[in-house]
């Protein structure tokens, strides 16, 4: 009998009780133990750990669609890798933690997290060292390279598109333009799958140089007083600071179009799993238990079509775009981004929404 510990870390959303409650129905279909580590890291530095032992009840049917995770993703103020390494304990920080797990006896960990977690486990790949480590990909970002979805993904979407949905109804009454502001940090794929969605006029992201002047002329030869521009929230503008929906609501007033901004902030996060998300949680699932049976160690799982498969963590580091972690700039993180050639961008063009320069 195996015995396995799954735990959340990184920033919440939906689909984590999903994948969850799945882990442990497929661990207990193959006989063996399951844990679930609460607070993520925190968790497993805590005297004593964090841990309970889940049994198919633990997170019921009825409560594995609720957003956020029944293990907790942590506390900010915790010592966990940022500090670690902010205040050069990373050292004894790795060891605290394989310490912790060694004293589990654990065969398998199941880390659902998102790049800066994998990042991570796979930079500091000696905590690990004695069981066999598998990732399931979740983030409302989907700025995680190798996989064609992340879990969290397809709800933030939806509930951005709610939104958006809602907010329309209010712009005709008064008409406005809405400069909506998502989450997304620097990769700005939620902020275009949303504004397709929505049917956005204008969507900013990141990734895309864009001009301000065009912009404004495109949303005054739209054929409507009212509608949406989404803009990323890592989107920046030379000369200018504040929140990316504030510069660009600045600038469209200067022009004289009336609008307003709107920040869906942590609803992206929340909302009930729809069934996208529920369906690869349990493909994700599904696949890290078979990894775990294969003996397969420090892979991440991903969704290629319509198949779920494993892909080595160092093929994800080697593959992403490394960069400093905007939450931990001593460390480089993989990321994914919009390619040039993503097909949306194209679709785009033709609902007539402006996107800025492709290159
Ligand atoms: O990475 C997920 C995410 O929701 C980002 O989109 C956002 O920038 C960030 O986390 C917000 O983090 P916090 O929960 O620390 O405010």
């Amino acid at each position: 009998m195996k015995k396995i510990a799954i735990m959340t870390t990184g920033g919440d959303c939906s689909g984590l009780n999903t994948v969850i409650n799945r882990v442990v129905l497929g661990a207990k279909i193959r006989g063996w133990q399951t844990f679930g580590i609460i607070d993520g890291t925190d968790g497993l530095c805590s005297k004593p750990i964090n841990i309970i032992e889940m049994k198919p009840n633990t997170v019921p049917i009825e409560n594995a669609r609720l957003a956020g995770s029944f293990l907790h993703n942590g506390h900010a103020c915790m010592l966990n890798f940022e500090k670690a390494v902010q205040t050069g304990k990373i050292k004894e920080f790795n060891k605290t933690l394989r310490d912790a797990l060694a004293k589990l006896k654990l065969d398998a960990l199941v880390l659902v997290g998102g790049n800066g977690s994998f990042s991570l486990a796979w930079l500091n790949r000696e905590i690990y060292h004695d069981l066999s480590l598998v990732c399931i990909p979740k983030t409302i970002d989907f700025d995680i390279p190798l996989t064609d979805c992340t879990i969290g993904f397809d709800t933030a979407v939806e509930q951005l598109t709610k939104y958006c949905d809602q907010i329309l109804l209010t712009a005709r009454s008064h008409h406005r333009w809405f400069v909506v502001q998502t989450m997304g940090r620097d990769c700005g794929r939620l902020a275009l799958h949303a504004g397709i969605a929505v049917g956005a006029d204008a969507i900013l992201v990141p990734e895309i140089k864009f001009d301000v002047d065009e912009l404004i002329q495109h949303i005054k030869s739209v054929d409507r007083d009212y509608g949406i521009i989404m803009v990323s929230e890592g989107i920046t503008l030379r000369g200018h600071s504040g929140r990316p929906a504030d510069m660009i609501s600045r600038k469209l007033t200067a022009a004289g179009i009336t609008n307003r901004t709107a920040f869906p902030d942590y609803i992206q996060r929340a909302g009930d799993t729809v069934a996208g998300d529920r369906i690869l949680a349990t493909k994700m699932a599904t696949c890290a238990l078979d990894a775990i049976e294969n003996n397969e160690t420090y892979v991440m799982t991903a969704l290629r079509g319509r198949e779920c498969v494993t892909v080595p963590l160092s093929e994800f580091y080697a593959t992403g775009d490394v960069r400093a972690d905007p939450n931990i700039p001593a460390i480089k993180t993989a990321n994914a981004y919009i390619e040039p050639d993503d097909p949306l961008l194209h679709v785009a063009a033709d609902l007539n929404t402006y996107i800025g320069t492709r290159e």
